[in-house]
């Protein structure tokens, strides 16, 4: 069975997405662990409520970035995670752990990559005026918002959207396609650049 770490730094809701299509059994795997650096955030309480282990590691209890991450590398190991699943984790991983872990991160964007990365997307977009923005889920590499795409989803902005209205759309969005993608990957259905992960 594949063991899922969320890496989650916000409020949860595609954590909770995740959980639900596990519990469901949408998603063939284990939820095993959230890790979380930021104290208080609302996604350390949904896992609680979903029976979750939680680690809240904080890049500040650490000297340097490396020490951070062998700290997040320690748990993983611990737990024997086999995929982690970052959703609004807002890190750039080192290219030493993101190497560590070669074709097992994944992260969701709330745009259309390589449009608007970054910790604004939404936003961004909304405010550039763009017709269509979306969602896309992708490997992670070492750099922002970057590396090979395994899904899109494109939402329209419609005359008459707000910025709150935009948002909801979107992230209803991300709660489908996050487990979709999860899915794949646990398939052994995903390729980059024509090799099988998984
Ligand atoms: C999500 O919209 C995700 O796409 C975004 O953070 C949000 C987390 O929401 N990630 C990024 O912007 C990555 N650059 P959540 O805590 O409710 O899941």
């Amino acid at each position: 069975m594949v063991r899922i770490a969320v890496f989650a730094s916000g409020r949860g809701s595609n954590f909770s997405a995740i959980a639900r299509a596990v519990k469901s059994g949408r998603i063939k795997a284990s939820l095993t662990l959230l890790v979380c650096d930021t104290a208080g955030a609302g996604v350390l309480a949904k896992a609680k409520r979903a029976a979750v282990k939680t680690v809240l590691v904080k890049r500040e209890d650490f000297p340097a970035k490396k020490d951070f991450e062998a700290q997040i590398i320690r748990h993983l190991e611990e737990e024997k995670i086999d995929l982690i699943a970052m959703a609004g984790f807002m890190r750039i991983l080192s290219p030493e752990f993101v190497g560590r872990f070669k074709d097992k991160i994944i992260n969701i964007h709330p745009a259309l990559l390589p449009a608007f990365k970054g910790g604004h997307a939404i936003k961004d977009a909304f405010d550039y005026g763009v017709k269509v923005t979306g969602v896309t889920v992708h490997f992670v590499d070492e750099k922002m918002d970057h590396g090979p795409i395994i899904l899109q989803e494109e939402v329209e902005i419609k005359q008459g959207d707000t910025l709150e209205s935009l948002e909801e759309r979107i992230h209803k969005i991300e709660h489908k396609l996050y487990p979709k993608a999860i899915s794949l990957f646990i398939e052994g259905k995903l390729k980059i650049e024509g090799r099988k992960v998984k």
